[in-house]
């Protein structure tokens, strides 16, 4: 091809790549957008925003941009024009307005490795329905009848196999327990059982894909977590025709009183919709209390007095437990853990399990005399709004006791705004979308917690903290060791 033909070929696509820009940029200066840097062409400023940073701080890019330009400015994230805020008025506004002026906005490669009916990448009817599903599922009333008692039982199951002495992963254990958890109640599978491991080790490649970069060339996590995918959901297609056999077969009374079970019998959905609806289940109910286990473990270690008052108040009730003929944890038990509440907001608040979600603007929004315009991408991030000083005193120090009812604290944090604050605190989303495992998770930060203060002292065993990659991680596992309590109650 000569120079000149060369010219006729590529011309058209500069003139339109020309075309698009002008266009965008007259169509921008018709809002009064926040300020803000839109960074290099269509990668814009992703990666220096992706760029991994202590999970208790907002990293080096929110600190700056925040301090530039204020807390909602404008940038190029995900390959596309966005608003980030960090404003906790409009992250609220944000969430609340789900569905009429901002909607669910996941990038493309979320839908292709959660699969196209995950409930983070549904919106409208369908997104309805699912969450009727998961609700019920996780309902209140399961969670004292069925969830309470195996959640202590796969607490025990993990705490009773740690020896003294030895180094082993926080992390790994807080994964194993969660995920037996889920196992357990979406598919009736048992720990330990070769399937169950099996799946287990899928998952564990699965999970790195997901949260890698979406690149689908041959070695990269992201193809190999795909091809996960494909084995778990053959796995989960079998459960279901094993599990469909024996409703056709008119077995009454199943033993699997299980999510599996429940959809099989009482829902509409095709095999592809059950499929992505158990494996996103499986997915956001492990990972993300496992770390938020995790990163109480690894705040306690070093609040020695917060770990004293758990133990006091988790001895009161294993005291009185002990005059009683039951012996498992039940809801009036849980309902007297109020110091191990605050250490649970504490834990989310300070680390931060998921730092910011994904929306855009169905309609061209004005806020505080900014417009956001439709179809940008909106990033509320929730972690700017949990670290910050205006809204929380001390923002950075792990004080649980900022919690207690009427704000009384403890130490040298006063917090005064704390009434106020508990407003903005939104660890698990809100709005119509709002976490539909949040009372799971707080149980079962509560009970492990519970069983580890009465059974054990612990200590890192290596220098270790948790990096927002973004999503949270402890580089090497948070290995910890321990010693025994003996005769406590
Ligand atoms: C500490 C642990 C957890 C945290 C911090 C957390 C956080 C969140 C957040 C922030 C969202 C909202 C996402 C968005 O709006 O885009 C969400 C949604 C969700 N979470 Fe959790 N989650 C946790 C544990 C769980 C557990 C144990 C389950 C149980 C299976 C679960 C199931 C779900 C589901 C089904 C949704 C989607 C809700 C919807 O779209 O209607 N999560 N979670």
């Amino acid at each position: 091809m000569s120079d000149s033909q060369l010219i006729l070929f590529l011309l058209p696509s500069i003139l339109s790549l020309l075309l698009f820009f002008i266009l965008t940029r007259r169509k921008q200066a018709r809002f009064n957008l926040p300020p803000g840097n839109m960074g290099w062409p269509f990668i814009g400023e992703t990666f220096a925003y992706l760029k991994h940073y202590s999970a208790t701080s907002t990293g080096e890019f929110m600190e700056h941009h925040i301090a530039r330009f204020g807390k909602i400015y404008k940038s190029h994230l995900f390959g596309e024009p966005t608003i980030v805020s960090a404003d906790a008025g409009l992250n609220r506004f944000i969430l609340q307005n789900e569905g009429s002026l901002f909607e669910c906005s996941y990038p493309r490669s979320i839908g292709g490795i959660l699969g196209k009916w995950s409930m983070l990448v549904l919106v409208g009817d369908m997104h309805r329905d699912m969450r009727i599903i998961s609700l019920n599922f996780l309902s209140h009333a399961r969670l004292r009848t069925h969830l309470l008692r195996d959640v202590e039982k796969h607490t025990l199951l993990v705490l009773n196999s740690w020896r003294e002495n030895f180094i082993f992963s926080a992390q790994d254990e807080a994964k194993k327990f969660t995920f037996n958890l889920m196992a357990k109640h979406i598919m009736s599978m048992d720990p330990g059982k070769p399937e169950t491991e099996q799946l287990k080790k899928e998952y564990v490649t699965f999970m790195k894909g997901v949260v890698s970069a979406p690149l689908n060339l041959p070695g990269t996590a992201y193809r190999k977590a795909l091809q996960s995918r494909s084995i778990i959901l053959k796995f989960i297609e079998q459960k279901m025709k094993e599990r469909n056999g024996k409703i056709k077969g008119g077995v009454e009374n199943l033993e699997e009183d299980d999510l599996l079970g429940w959809v099989l019998e009482h829902s509409n959905l095709s095999t592809e919709q059950i499929l992505d609806l158990i494996l996103s289940l499986l997915f956001a109910g492990h990972e993300t209390s496992s770390v938020a286990i995790a990163l109480s473990i690894y705040f306690l270690q070093s609040c020695p007095s917060a770990v004293q008052q758990l133990r006091e108040e988790h001895l009161e009730i294993a005291r009185t437990k002990k005059q009683s003929v039951e012996k498992g944890l039940n809801w009036d038990d849980y309902k007297k853990m109020e110091f191990t509440q605050c250490v649970i907001s504490e834990t989310l608040r300070l680390g931060n399990v998921v730092r910011f979600l994904h929306r855009k603007a169905l309609k061209d929004v004005r806020y505080k005399g900014f417009d956001i315009p439709r179809g940008w991408k909106v990033l509320p991030v929730i972690a700017a709004v949990h670290l910050d000083s205006s809204l929380f005193d001390h923002p950075q120090h792990f004080n649980p006791w900022r919690w207690l009812q009427g704000g009384t604290s403890r130490g040298s944090s006063s917090c005064p705004s704390m009434s106020s604050s508990v407003n903005y605190f939104m660890p698990f989303g809100g709005g119509p979308r709002l976490c539909a495992g949040s009372e799971l998770a707080k149980l079962e930060m509560a009970v492990f917690i519970h069983h580890l203060v009465l059974n054990y002292q612990w200590e890192l065993a290596d220098n270790d903290q948790a990096f927002a990659f973004p999503f949270v991680d402890f580089p090497k596992g948070l290995p910890i060791r321990v010693v025994k309590l003996h005769n406590l109650i």
